[in-house]
């Protein structure tokens, strides 16, 4: 109220105001009131036309309701989000930046590679076929050469018709068995082609599996919390698609060295002189690989990094965007937008550079081989033939080749790794503690209806902390509550109160002390049974994209007609039914389609479908957190007595919005800097004049008027 004679009201008196409410008190303030029902502008007139108005008879009653809950003798209202301390000033640096890993790639790392995908003894059958292949290879190129000499020296004999005859049929042996070792070496590589996709399958499906696993499983507090969204992104799919790389290129390089030995060794064959020059050639490939690797792995580490922040910037960009457009902050946006892609290129250019660098210098270095022979050849050209001469030049090109294809994948291997190192990570996350789900008779099975039986809770010295490095947010909580209490919390902004209900579905863990739920600790109930035993409406409502059926019940336990018979309880069903009866075909009853984040349904509406959720499932405890905060008064009213009378056996624990919610409560906790600092039955509480309840009420009353 301060806030809107202050700020609206004074400080905005030279603007236009367009004030959107289901606040009726403010209205006597407008200079036109329009009313809006079912998507139509029902009243549009200034405050006395509409007291004229028979519309007006109707608001008045709600009016009547609200002033009767402002009056002395009832008692709590708008506490919670009154009074805005901001005690966590670390929420600044909150987000953790991504880890950036340096030095070299481990053996682990190269272990761990080997042992997801596929394990050593398939790698060991790999590299087998593949020696098999280069031999194929190498021999079919040897016995050409034999088969061309062959024919060389028989052209040079004289020939009649019997030696003719011979010579053909040795030509069609030499023929069969040429394509034997072609189709053999053929049939090899397929089989090694299989298995090094099948190894990438294993390794790929066995990353991405358990990456999603775990983040989904990973606590709230620990990770979800800490972690902003483009990192996990940016791992799940750039990161993941240079895995899916690695085997493709040790395969390559595989195949290289092979290739590389292969060829050494026909040219040592034929020339001995050539293995002098080899392994001086191959020694300056290592000092520039391992010159360009050190370089490369830290930049390719820069570069996973520089790009989480654009995906992170960009998911946030587009949520609110209506933000950045209403305060003409789009200019601001793009170059802060900007700035993070130059840093990203920026290390991309040093990654080019260093690409095409190393390119450059291998393919010097591996030219001199074929110089080498070249001179060596040229110098000697009488000791050789001219089917030698062509081979040794064919391999030496191929040497040169191969050392570029091997040693150029080895650096991007080493690249990838990177990448597999960071997903690796996320298949290490802690998870929340489903341990229990691992053991073949849990303590209680899901389907199990004996515990919660009463729904009776006691807190004894219960003390959370979100993370380590944060101050306590429940502070020593001892708290008794019968079965089938109403109970009401109350507090300033940051006082704990959400904390608590989280506490009890064990989203954060007890940092001391328990919560005994029917006689039960909660950490020895299984976690989904203890989740699936409680039902609570949160601050903020969820919904997921599907339809209204499959967002009231996913798991599909409920009939039609139970779902319709719910939503009548919180008033949504005649909403529905109206929107048939106009044939609006965004609105269709259990089927209507609700987008991302129930984004195409009103606040208002998005809370009441978790409360109908709520209802459906009838549990023994059910916590509404400010459940409904965005309605308006009169669809409260009935909600909170329908939720009266449906859980007039189960506990209820309301944190309290409003004077209507907690007013009737069997209870009321008054919650300060995680502590509770008051219990007991509100009519009693009002009437102690030095208690906080009392004080918070009264700073309260004082607002308003
Ligand atoms: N995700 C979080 N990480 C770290 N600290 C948190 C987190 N959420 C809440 N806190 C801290 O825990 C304390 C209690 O917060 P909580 O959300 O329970 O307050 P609340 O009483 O529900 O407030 P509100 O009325 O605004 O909903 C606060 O000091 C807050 O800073
Ligand atoms: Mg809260």
């Amino acid at each position: 109220m301060k806030i809107f004679h202050q700020a609206i009201i004074n400080f905005l008196k030279n603007k236009t105001r367009i004030f959107v409410t289901h606040d009726l008190r403010n209205l006597k303030y407008s200079s036109r009131i329009i009313i809006m029902n079912n998507f139509k502008v029902e009243f549009n007139g200034n405050y006395d036309e509409f007291t004229k108005n028979e519309l007006f008879k109707d608001f008045n009653e709600i009016n009547s309701i609200q002033n009767k809950d402002c009056s002395l003798n009832k008692n709590i209202t708008e506490i919670s989000g009154e009074f805005y301390t901001n005690k966590d000033e670390t929420f600044g640096g909150l987000l953790r930046d991504e880890d950036q890993v340096s030095g070299r790639i481990t053996c682990k790392i190269y272990h761990r590679f080997f042992t997801t995908h596929g394990g050593y003894l398939l790698f060991t059958i790999i590299l087998i076929l593949a020696i098999a292949v280069g031999a194929a290879s190498v021999y079919a190129k040897l016995f050409l050469t034999d088969w061309t000499d062959k024919a060389e020296d028989e052209e040079e004999e004289n020939e009649d018709d019997y030696e003719n005859i011979i010579k053909k049929e040795e030509n069609y042996k030499f023929f069969i068995k040429y394509t034997l070792i072609l189709f053999g070496g053929l049939a090899i590589q397929l089989i090694k082609e299989f298995l090094v996709a099948y190894a990438n399958y294993t390794g790929t499906k066995y990353l991405h599996e358990t990456m999603i696993y775990n983040i989904i499983r990973a606590p709230i507090n620990l990770f979800h919390d800490i972690i902003p969204v483009g990192q996990i992104l940016n791992r799940l799919i750039h990161d993941l698609e240079l895995c899916q790389d690695i085997i493709w290129r040790f395969n390559t390089i595989l195949g290289s060295i092979i290739g590389i030995i292969i060829s050494i060794y026909v040219c040592f064959k034929e020339n001995r002189e050539t293995i002098y020059a080899a392994p001086i050639i191959i020694l300056i490939a290592v000092l520039l690989l391992l010159y360009f690797i050190s370089a490369g792995r830290d930049i390719n580490r820069l570069n996973g990094t520089s790009r989480s922040p654009i995906v992170s910037l960009f998911s946030e960009t587009i949520l609110g965007i209506t933000t950045i457009r209403t305060f003409r902050k789009e200019i601001p946006s793009k170059k802060k937008f900007y700035k993070r892609l130059d840093d990203y290129f920026g290390v991309m250019l040093y990654r080019y550079g260093l690409d095409n660098w190393f390119c450059m210098t291998l393919d010097v270095v591996s030219h001199l081989f074929l110089t080498y022979v070249l001179i060596r050849t040229i110098l000697d050209i009488d000791s050789f033939d001219a089917a030698a001469i062509g081979l040794m030049l064919d391999y030496s090109i191929e040497i040169s080749e191969e050392l570029l294809e091997a040693f150029e994948q080895a650096s991007q291997v080493e690249r990838s790794l990177v990448s597999l190192e960071r997903c690796d990570a996320f298949t290490k996350l802690p998870s929340e503690n489903y341990e229990d789900e691992k053991l073949k008779e849990p303590k209680y099975s899901l389907s199990d209806t004996s515990w919660p039986n009463n729904g009776n809770m006691f807190f004894e010295n219960f003390s959370i902390k979100y993370r380590d490095d944060c101050d306590l947010a429940l502070k020593n909580i001892n708290l008794e509550i019968n079965s089938g209490d109403k109970i009401g919390i109350i507090g300033r902004t940051g006082s704990g109160k959400s904390s608590l209900t989280l506490s009890l579905f064990r989203i954060i863990e007890a940092f001391e002390g328990k919560i005994v739920i029917d006689g039960e600790n909660i950490r020895d109930i299984p976690l989904k049974k203890l989740r699936r035993s409680l039902s609570i409406v949160p601050q903020e409502p969820f919904l997921l994209e599907g339809t209204l059926k499959t967002n009231l019940d996913p798991l599909n336990l409920y009939s039609d007609s139970e779902l319709e018979e719910v939503l009548k309880i919180v008033k949504l069903y005649e909403m529905l039914e109206h929107d048939k009866a106009n044939q609006n075909t965004i609105l269709n009853g259990l089927n209507t389609e609700i987008k991302e984040y129930g984004n195409n349904l009103s606040f208002g509406c998005r809370q009441l479908l978790c409360v109908a959720r709520a209802i459906l499932r009838k549990s023994k405890i059910i916590i509404l957190d400010e459940a409904t905060s965005s309605v308006d008064q009169k669809t409260e009213d009935i909600i909170t007595s329908a939720v009266e009378t449906m859980f007039k056996d189960s506990t209820v624990i309301t944190i309290a919005h409003r004077i209507n919610t907690v007013k009737n409560c069997d209870k009321v906790i008054v919650m300060d800097e995680g502590q509770i600092i008051e219990v007991g039955n509100p009519k009693e509480l009002i009437k102690n004049i030095n208690g906080k309840f009392y004080s918070l009420y009264y700073q309260y009353m004082e607002k308003i008027n």
